[in-house]
């Protein structure tokens, strides 16, 4: 399989299955145009996320690293009317680019940006738990304090959803000892020991390169 191979797939799953949407269109273009990194989920990674907070019926959803507010939408209107979304952004200029698209796409009710990192926003969420479902995507050197967050803040049943555990492969490269990919080991390596988690991983090839996620039950 081929780079341009696995870009026309993606092309040919996001031309089929995900309807062609304005406001997450806006959000990222807004998103580039502030300058914030181009990694965002995938169209396809936000439906998932999206359709993962519909089948477990979440009303309250946590995500750590808003980024520009794209995977918080797909969250967002996958929660019901009076349902909320919790997101921890450290840049506020990202959070001031989540705001406005978050408010244009017409859920912004029910998302509150909590600014700040995440080892100091995430103490102060205690009187907002549980949380049905939280989502995992900001410095990948904090993994393990996020899922330790995410049990406490969670229960029996939580779902987790942990981005980047393939980083192009270099998860599996021995050689490989940066800090990043020392961060995804140590949250996978979490997942296995940390008896408060059932887990797996699934690779993912879509628009944003050779990646994966990691799913896990808080049992
Ligand atoms: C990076 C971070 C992400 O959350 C992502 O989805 C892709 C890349 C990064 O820091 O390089
Ligand atoms: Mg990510």
């Amino acid at each position: 399989l081929t780079p341009a191979g696995a870009r026309a797939v993606d092309h040919y799953l996001v031309g089929t299955l995900i309807a062609h949407d304005d406001a997450l269109d806006a959000a990222v273009a807004d998103q580039r145009a502030a300058g914030l990194p181009d990694i965002e989920v995938a169209p396809t990674g936000g439906k998932l996320l999206h359709l993962l907070a519909r089948a477990i019926v979440a009303r309250r959803v946590l995500e750590i690293g808003t980024l520009g507010g794209y995977s918080t939408i797909w969250l967002a209107r996958g929660v019901p009317g009076d349902g909320r979304v919790v997101t921890i952004e450290a840049e506020s200029a990202n959070a001031a680019v989540a705001r406005a698209s978050l408010d244009r796409a017409g859920v912004g009710e029910k998302v509150e940006i909590r600014e700040g990192r995440g080892e100091d926003v995430l103490p102060s969420l205690e009187g907002e738990a549980p949380f049905d479902l939280v989502f995992i995507d900001a410095d990948k050197e904090s993994n393990t304090l996020y899922l330790d967050w995410a049990a406490r803040l969670g229960r029996p049943g939580t779902l987790v959803v942990l981005d980047n555990v393939v980083r192009g492969g270099r998860v599996a490269d021995p050689l490989d000892e940066t800090a990043q990919v020392a961060g995804v080991r140590a949250g996978l390596e979490m997942l296995r020991d940390d008896p408060r988690f059932d887990a797996t991983a699934l690779q993912t090839l879509d628009a944003k390169g050779w990646d994966g996620i990691a799913l896990a039950l808080v049992v």
